[in-house]
């Protein structure tokens, strides 16, 4: 079994690459895909870029180049609502995208048209194992739910009042829909797990540089233990 770890940013990766015993390197539409071994598994880890667009190539590149069989995305995100802090970690139930709007023709915000389905649903036996690899770290918060992906770094109140109230959202990142998307289109189970940087609130954008090293930090120990139970 195969599995593709993607992370959007270098620093979200950094802690995790230098564990990982190099088998083969590839550049593909500007980014470096890693195969090898780490922590016992055959991986291919990539640090896709920033965005929809940059995440769904490379999901796709894991799909069809690299085959393989599970795909696990990782990094920060911004938290959404009273109780989560930067640090907290979160898994993601299901994923929809919060920018996709064709609400002139009917449709509800978020679905993409056409698609028979609304969210991207994890896979329940990788959510299971987050969420046991969540419990054995204690002094680590994490929550479950759905995150919002969407080409916007969210720092306003009004905003993450919306993400709530219209699709219950815990957490917003720029990736992790798309992400699921092509896993979806091309039947491979995933599983997205954010550790908060920001409360995507004003000055959202400081915090994000204040808390990404511990944010990193912990989503890093949870993909390691992930990885160990796989
Ligand atoms: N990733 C981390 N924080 C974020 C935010 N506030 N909005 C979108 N993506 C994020």
């Amino acid at each position: 079994m195969t599995i593709g770890i993607i992370a959007a940013m270098a620093e979200e990766l950094e802690i995790l690459l230098k564990d990982v015993t190099l088998e083969e390197k590839n550049e593909k539409a500007n980014m470096t895909f890693h195969k090898g071994k780490l922590y016992g598994k055959d991986v291919v880890t990539v640090v896709c870029g920033i965005g929809k667009v940059n995440s769904a190539i490379c999901t796709q590149i894991l799909a069809s180049e690299y085959k393989v069989d599970r795909i696990i995305n990782v990094g920060v995100a911004g938290g959404i609502g009273k109780n989560i802090y930067p640090g907290d970690i979160v898994v993601a139930e299901n994923l929809v995208q919060h920018d996709m709007d064709t609400t002139a023709f009917g449709d509800k915000m978020g679905q993409i048209p056409r698609l028979d389905t609304f969210d991207f649903k994890c896979n329940a036996e990788m959510i299971s194992i987050a969420k046991k690899a969540c419990e054995s770290i204690p002094e680590l918060n994490s929550f479950t739910g759905r995150i919002v992906s969407g080409d916007q770094f969210i720092a306003n109140i009004e905003k993450i009042q919306w993400l709530d109230k219209e699709f219950g959202a815990i957490s917003c990142e720029m990736e992790g829909a798309s992400i699921a998307q092509v896993c979806y289109l091309n039947s491979i189970p995933f599983v997205v797990i954010r550790s908060i940087s920001d409360n995507a609130n004003n000055g959202a954008h400081m915090d994000y540089q204040k808390f990404i090293p511990v944010a990193v930090k912990n989503s890093t120990r949870i993909l390691k233990q992930m990885l160990e139970m796989m």
